[in-house]
């Protein structure tokens, strides 16, 4: 029911999808209880109800008093909280990923909440159907199969539930803000310093990064709805540009700091010469790893990646944003903040 004031518990606060929510919260009818682990990352100052807990613990390590109490209080839970760190045994994912969303079905179970569910857009890669299979050496393969798993969890449990798949993100739409880079802005720091000697993309693959705020706005509209069914892909889809375009923007962008990027060549990545691999320098090496197997995921979700774009604008009131000027004002704002 839409205009009923909730209460949310947004595991994962401090991290960047949680701070993401928690700038986006503001003036809307949610009352938030950000769940933060003792001694993680610091929340933003002024968030105002704070729980310390840990998802690997049992009852999030709360005592049975205080979880009753939680689950008494809470109706919604925005489940954020995960080890996304990629390159990872499996067993390292499982107490946060997989038990710990066991943890918050038992709770949702408890307290009758819905629960929305971060996954990644990247499980479409693992789908039975994909045209291709994505290889178990792949640096994201464990880190997709824990957030696969959880989905699953979901599903078997028969709580109400909605699931958010998420490509990688970006700052925000407007000021490129994020309150820690990630992977798209450590490589494209990289490739806009003229440092990449090529980038590994499959051939017609599109680059689809999405600004942190559009998911935070949706999930919130969900919320607010009241919304306890779905999967949503947010991703660009069809709609994302292409490397070769990623790569002009990277040259604009290089260009504001006063440097010529040199043309950066797109090479497919099963063409790689593993001895040419070899001579470059540990850096270079790994970043060139990270991202043929980004790729590899892509073109296992068949080039483009699935997208409810349109749907995410008609039912949330998702702004329209061309990627390209949400990825150069990250640009911008890592370039500013965050080298
Ligand atoms: N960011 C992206 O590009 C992206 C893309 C696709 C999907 N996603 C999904 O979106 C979700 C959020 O991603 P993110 O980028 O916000 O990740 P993040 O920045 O790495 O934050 C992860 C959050 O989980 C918390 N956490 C980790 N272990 C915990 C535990 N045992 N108990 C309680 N909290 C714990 C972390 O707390 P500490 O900071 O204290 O460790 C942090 O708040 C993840 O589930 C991820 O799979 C993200």
């Amino acid at each position: 029911m839409t205009g009923q004031r909730r209460t949310v518990l947004l595991t994962g606060a401090s991290g960047v999808v949680g701070q993401a929510v928690l700038r986006e919260a503001p003036g809307r009818p949610v009352r938030i209880v950000s769940m933060a682990r003792p001694g993680g990352t610091p929340l933003p100052a002024g968030t105002e109800e704070v729980l310390g807990a840990d998802l690997a613990q049992p009852r999030f390590g709360l005592d049975e008093d205080s979880y009753a109490a939680l689950a008494r209080d809470v109706d919604t839970v925005i489940h954020s909280a995960g080890l996304t760190e990629w390159g990872l045994p499996d067993e390292r994912y499982k107490p946060v990923n997989v038990d710990g969303t066991r943890r918050v079905i038992d709770f949702a179970q408890r307290a009758g909440a819905t629960v929305h569910f971060m996954s990644t857009a990247f499980v479409a890669a693992l789908f039975t159907g994909a045209p291709h299979r994505l290889s178990d050496t792949n640096v994201t393969t464990n880190y997709v199969r824990s957030k696969l798993r959880s989905e699953q969890l979901l599903r078997d449990s028969g709580i109400r539930h909605t699931v958010f798949r998420p490509t990688n993100l970006i700052g925000d739409s407007v000021t490129g803000w994020t309150s820690r880079g990630q992977i798209v802005q450590l490589m494209s720091d990289w490739i806009c310093r003229g440092r990449a000697p090529f980038v590994p993309v499959h051939r017609g693959n599109r680059i689809d990064v999405v600004p942190q705020d559009l998911l935070a706005k949706a999930v919130l509209r969900a919320v607010e709805l009241g919304d306890d069914e779905g999967a949503f892909w947010v991703t660009y889809g069809d709609e994302a540009m292409d490397m070769e375009r990623a790569v002009e923007v990277c040259a604009k962008h290089a260009a504001t700091l006063g440097r010529t990027l040199k043309p950066v060549p797109v090479t497919d990545p099963d063409a790689l010469d593993p001895e040419e691999l070899r001579r470059l320098p540990p850096p270079a090496r790994s970043y060139l790893s990270v991202l043929r197997d980004v790729s590899e995921v892509t073109r296992c979700s068949g080039g483009v990646l699935p997208t409810s774009m349109p749907e995410l604008r008609e039912r949330y009131g998702i702004p329209h944003v061309e990627d390209t000027d949400a990825y150069l004002r990250t640009l911008e704002y890592a370039s500013a903040h965050l080298s």
